[in-house]
């Protein structure tokens, strides 16, 4: 049977989702926008089988192939998503998956934008569905009704904005500029490649119990049409402010929801202090970003790589960095993992 194979990279948001204004839709309370991280890929190979049973090996970084189970809560959305994508096709064939990661997941490095956007591009391929992977925006749709809204944005190459809308045909994916567009750089610094204890779908349900919330979403869309011009402009500084306002919003949001979330250790800490003062110091220019999760994500220009870098070696919680350039979205590859 026929083998189809995605590799599908993470992102990272200048502007965040956090919260929903529709939880069966998974429609994001409030639009936003990322850049894709080259060395951040998910790569998933799929074909039908003749088993009784879906089989789903999954792989994350450094560790061994792990087989999923459909009774773990953890794997529902994914186990939810192949019986969603096998009820549109011609097909009640089940189907084998082995996918893996290059990156450590869970780690507030987007791992769920990179996986379920290569995972449902591949079931589209191997469930026939190719009109649905051939048309992005329709392919976006289908991604997002998986759950995670960060891969919805991962389909489609480099700077890529994620509409929040009132139904199903009115959210959807667009693209800013592509990846060839402008030199910017993502570092990300480790400090803890640990499990996050809060899963991003649980904190999008806790999202609107801050007194925060409100207030986010308000000021969101002057935020995002400044974003989507500093990208066009390639202006690293007005780009960097937007980000680290929205980032620090969204932050906290997370902290005054009900229970409260908090992502960041000292390290995350550290690192603010010092992009602040690389900036005013150093001048340096340099701006973090972070996720769900303790790692920061630090913005800037390829010309600035190596002074970043040699600054971070200086910085005694980091435990690894992972340097991304703006990458493409989803792509078949003919590298199958089976
Ligand atoms: O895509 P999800 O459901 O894992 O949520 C992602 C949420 C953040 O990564 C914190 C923000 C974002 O827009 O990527």
């Amino acid at each position: 049977m026929k083998k189809y194979t995605v590799t599908s990279p993470a992102n990272i948001a200048f502007i965040k989702y956090w919260g929903r204004s529709d939880h069966k839709l998974f429609i994001p309370a409030n639009s936003n926008i990322s850049m894709n991280l080259s060395s951040c890929l998910t790569t998933t190979t799929a074909c039908l089988t003749d088993s009784k049973e879906d089989e789903v090996l999954v792989r994350f970084h450094n560790q061994k192939y792990q087989k999923l189970s459909p009774k773990d809560h953890k794997s529902k959305a994914l186990f939810a998503q192949i019986k969603r994508i096998r009820k549109l096709s011609k097909y009640n064939k089940k189907v084998k998956i082995y996918s893996q990661n290059n990156f450590p997941a869970d780690a507030g490095i987007a791992s769920s934008a990179s996986s379920f956007s290569a995972l449902t591009s591949v079931l589209l391929l191997t469930y026939e569905l190719k009109d649905l992977f051939n048309n992005k925006k329709e392919l976006s749709k289908q991604i997002r009704l998986c759950g995670s809204g960060s891969a919805v944005r991962s389909c489609m190459d480099g700077f890529v904005k994620f509409k929040t809308g009132k139904d199903h045909d009115s959210s959807f994916a667009t693209q800013i500029a592509d990846h060839n567009h402008w030199d910017l750089i993502d570092i990300v610094a480790i400090v803890d490649d640990k499990k996050k204890k809060v899963s991003s779908s649980l904190g999008h349900e806790l999202a609107e119990t801050s007194s925060f919330f409100n207030q986010r979403i308000k000021d969101i869309s002057k935020r995002m049409k400044a974003c989507e011009k500093a990208i066009l402009e390639k202006d690293l500084k007005k780009l960097g402010e937007i980000t680290e306002e929205d980032c620090l919003s969204m932050i906290s949001v997370m902290m005054t929801s009900k229970p409260s979330v908090i992502y960041w250790n000292e390290g995350s800490i550290s690192l603010i202090n010092s992009v602040y003062s690389w900036r005013e110091n150093d001048n340096l220019p340099v701006y973090f970003s972070f996720d769900a999760g303790a790692n920061a994500h630090l913005i800037t220009e390829k010309k600035y790589q190596t002074k970043v870098l040699n600054k971070l070696k200086k910085n005694p919680f980091i435990k690894s960095t992972i340097i991304n350039n703006v990458d493409k979205g989803t792509r078949i590859t003919n590298k199958h993992l089976f």
